[in-house]
């Protein structure tokens, strides 16, 4: 394979301002001065598997303006292959952002040009589909699209989906997962009725149920749960003080679907995916935020990759 990680997704300028307190409905709050950084939750994933050392190719769309220069940059200096990044057909992506002081944020996307990331144009990137041991990809650009790339992966190579923003997902992309990684929120409206009640554990085992070889639950400070026909086990957090979380479940995601390409069993890419993703939400911003996996050792402890399995 020429590419550990083939990144299918979406580019967005993020408009960002810190706010004392997100507004409500009909609410005018004064925040800082605009900031505006590469994101998009495609985007994000590639600059942090890049940035961890993963030879990484994006496939995504932008827009012929200077948002779409901006993304190409960020990821072309992170050292992303940046063929599959089509031009043109519609305005860059933004996200508008908002971050209150406990670093939680609230985010409108336009999807622009990651909205005409069409099913064609992922048979037309055929060639870097096959070269890649694993494939991720995300919400923000067209269901029919990820469907078309799980049509379309290469026999042996491996399939990550993170359902963000969730919707439900047909069979056929819930069979292809390996594994489906949710946040709560995420878990609930992919199970919809079915949810009801249960505690995470529940949750995992319901998701697993409707098809995917594995699945993944994020639950913030609270760790993951990690589940596959093996069973359920939990996977401990990494205590630390967020200052904005923009981008931490993308760092998190891309890490994992790195080290599992690398041979680690899921647990053991959790684990690590975790310490990525709490180096992330100790900085601003968030690819700029993504660590180095010496920043990642060196932040929290332990030898090379972190990976005991
Ligand atoms: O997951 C974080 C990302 O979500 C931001 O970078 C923003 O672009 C939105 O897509
Ligand atoms: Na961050």
């Amino acid at each position: 394979y020429d590419h550990d990680l083939l990144v299918v997704g979406s580019a967005n300028a993020d408009l960002v301002i810190d706010v004392e307190r997100r507004p409500a409905a009909g609410e005018t709050v004064l925040g800082s001065d605009l900031a505006v950084h590469p994101g998009g939750k495609g985007a994000n994933q590639a600059v942090a598997a890049a940035r961890l050392g993963a030879r990484t190719a994006l496939l995504a769309r932008v827009g012929d303006d200077a948002y779409g220069r901006l993304l190409l940059g960020s990821q072309r200096a992170a050292g992303v292959e940046t063929a599959g990044v089509l031009v043109g057909g519609a305005p860059t992506g933004v996200a508008l952002i908002t971050v209150d002081p406990s670093g939680d944020n609230s985010i409108v996307v336009s999807p622009g040009a990651n909205g005409r990331l069409t099913p064609a144009d992922v048979r037309a990137a055929d060639g870097l589909l096959h070269a890649s041991r694993v494939v991720s990809a995300q919400l923000e650009i067209p269901l029919e699209t990820v469907v078309e790339v799980v049509r379309n992966l290469a026999p042996g190579s491996r399939f990550v989906l993170n359902p963000s923003p969730p919707r439900p997902l047909p069979a056929e992309v819930l069979a292809a997962c390996d594994p489906l990684i949710v946040n709560e929120h995420e878990a609930k409206v992919i199970l919809g009725e079915a949810g009801g009640s249960g505690e995470p554990e529940d949750w995992a085992r319901l998701l697993l149920a409707k098809g995917p070889k594995s699945v993944v639950v994020t639950l913030g400070g609270e760790g993951a749960l990690v589940a596959s026909a093996d069973g359920v086990s939990r996977v401990p957090s990494v205590k630390v003080a967020a200052v904005d979380t923009t981008g931490a479940g993308d760092s998190f995601t891309a890490a994992l679907a790195w080290r599992l390409g690398t041979g680690s069993s899921l647990a053991g890419a959790a684990a690590y995916a975790a310490r990525v993703g709490a180096v992330a939400v100790t900085r601003r911003g968030a690819q700029e935020s993504f660590p180095t996996a010496q920043e990642v050792d060196a932040l929290c402890g332990a030898g090379t990759g972190g990976d005991p399995a």
